[in-house]
Formats: structure tokens, sequence, C-alpha cells
């Protein structure tokens, strides 16, 4: 049974991999088992400058889901170069750096650096909903999604996949965008734009007022826009979005996911992303799949 798949010239062992900021850079899931069993791990959101993120209540639970307002808490790429990349080098798995910025300059002297070390890809995080500046403010229109990545792309020579977020009208059209400008692949989605109110105290539950949606609740969305991106481009995707387990990792790859990644549900529970690799592993087995890549795609 073959498990190995190429994700914008990442070859990962197998298509499973973790949510930017939902693991950390691995060190506190590492207590709970080897990271080398993941096909690549994909590191919070990391600028070129430390950066506090929002003030608290940055986080809560709804139906289905949660609701997140973090701002892209990160202790800035040197210190990753120094500290958490030499951690997660001692695992036999790909390093994707999520890389963030509130300009297009800062994003181009981040991916300068993030060329110069030893990772496997970036993941150019174009989506965030929960900072003023850059991310999603870049992410939202054809010629903002364009123009850095074109930009990126002049001074990156690894693996470029961008990051998309759903808060737009037309994903197919943004995807679009990312595959003219020459990047590798594109991830997506990220959160949901969304907003819960305490009755009690008539107030915003979050301090930033509003958070991003991740969870099982936008699954469904999610696996919408991957089949819609998979008809509009030809460069691979890395699909995520309320993935919990391998039924629902198969699903994405059916849509047109190359590879997938676990978000929230590494909170339900740590050991998801690795059960997540063997429902699909009992999937292939049970339906007599001798190639995982066989399924990418298959529903037309
Ligand atoms: C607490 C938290 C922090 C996140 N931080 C980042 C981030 O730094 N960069 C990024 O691109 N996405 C970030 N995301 C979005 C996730 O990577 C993912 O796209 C989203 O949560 C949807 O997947 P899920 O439903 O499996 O969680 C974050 C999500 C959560 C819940």
């Amino acid at each position: 049974m073959n498990t190995k798949i190429n994700l914008a010239g990442i070859e990962m062992k197998n298509p499973v991999t973790v949510a930017s900021g939902t693991f950390g850079y691995g060190r506190e899931i590492s207590q709970f088992f080897d990271l080398s069993k993941l096909g690549a791990v994909i590191t919070k959101g990391t600028s070129l400058k430390p950066k506090n993120g929002n003030k608290p209540p940055r986080v809560c639970e709804t139906a289905s889901g949660m609701l997140n307002a973090i701002g892209l808490q990160n202790p800035g790429v040197e210190y990753f170069a120094q500290n958490d990349l030499p951690f997660l080098r001692k695992y036999d798995t790909k390093i994707i750096v999520n890389a963030c910025g509130s300009s297009v300059d800062e994003y181009v002297e981040l991916c300068k650096i993030l060329n110069t070390l030893d990772i496997d890809g970036v993941e150019l995080n174009l989506s965030c909903p929960n900072v003023k500046e850059g991310c999603m403010a870049f992410g939202n229109t054809y010629d903002g999604v364009k123009k850095v990545t074109t930009e990126v792309r002049k001074v990156l020579d690894k693996p470029l996949i961008v990051k998309l977020t759903p808060n737009v009208t037309n994903i197919a059209e943004i995807a679009k965008a990312v595959e003219d400008a020459g990047a590798d692949g594109v991830s997506l989605i990220n959160t949901l734009l969304a907003m819960k109110i305490d009755i009690y105290k008539k107030a915003p539950v979050l301090a930033n007022i509003t958070g991003g949606l991740s969870g099982p609740a936008i699954k469904p969305v999610a696996v919408r826009m991957v089949y819609q991106v998979a008809h509009a481009v030809k460069i691979p995707i890395l699909g995520m979005g309320g993935i919990i387990n391998g039924e629902d990792a198969i699903e994405f790859m059916l849509a047109g996911a190359t590879a997938i990644s676990i978000g929230a549900g590494n909170f339900i529970d740590p050991y998801t992303s690795i059960k997540t690799v063997e429902g699909i592993e009992n999937y292939m087995k049970q339906q007599k799949i001798e190639d995982i890549n066989e399924i990418i795609g298959a529903v037309k």
C-alpha cells in the first residue's frame, strides 16, 4: 500500500499534516507521539519580528467548533531558526513554515530569511482574519494575492504554498491568482469570520469582538471550496477545515486535496492526527486501494 504523496514538490510519507497555530512548533504534542509519524509539521504563523497577539479572551467554544482571535502571537523567525527548527529537525518529517506579514515588504524580507533555512517549504498565510493589517487584507482580492505571491516567488526557491481565506465571494478566482503568480500549491481553508455574544454581559465574548470559526462546524464549507478550487487550478491543494478522522480526510482528498491538515481536532484529542493516518490506511485496506494518489480528485 502506498501512502506517499507529493505536495507542491514536498515528498510526504503520508498525506497528513497539522494546521498552523494548532500545534505550536510541535514540542507540546511531541510528548504524546513521535512526530515522525506525520507527513509534515506546519508551524505556527511566524513573522519577521516577534508578535504578542491580541488581548484575551482569545478563544471560546461554539457548537461543533471554536472561535479564535490569537492575532498571530509568535516568537519571530530568528527565535524559530535558533530554537524550534533544530528541535523539529530531529524528526523524520517535513517542516513547512507558515509565514505571515503586515506588508508586501515584510513578507519578502521574511521569505528571504526562510529561503536560507533548512526547511522543506513555506505556507504563505494571506488569510488570518484576526489582525488589522496584512494577511486577509491581501488575501481577499485577486490583485492582492497575485502581488504578494509574485514578490515572494522572486526570493523563495523552496516550495511555496499560499493559504487562502474562505471569507471571499469567489474562492476559485483567488486560487487562480496564486497559480498565475507561480506558487507551487494552494492551501485552504483558514477560519470563517465569526462572532459570539455573552447574553448576560451583553458583550462580545472575544476581546477582539470577532474571531475565526474552525472545527467540524466548517467542514462542509471547506469541502465545497476544495472541490471548487480543484476544478479551477492545476497546482496541488492542501485541504483543511474540521477534519477529525480518516473519513473526513478521505472526503477532502476525493474533493481534490493532495494532502490534509488537522487543526482544531488537535485540541479535542492530541492523537487526532496520527489516528487520521491510521484511518486513511484502514479505508485503503477496506476499499482495496493500492495507492492513495488514486483517490485525489476522484469525485468529478
Ligand atoms: C487557535 C488557532 C490558531 C491559528 N493560527 C493560525 C496561524 O497562525 N496561521 C494560519 O495560517 N492559520 C491559523 N489558524 C487556522 C488553522 O490553521 C486552520 O486553517 C483552521 O483552523 C481550519 O482548520 P480546522 O477546522 O481543522 O481547525 C489557526 C486556528 C486556530 C484554531
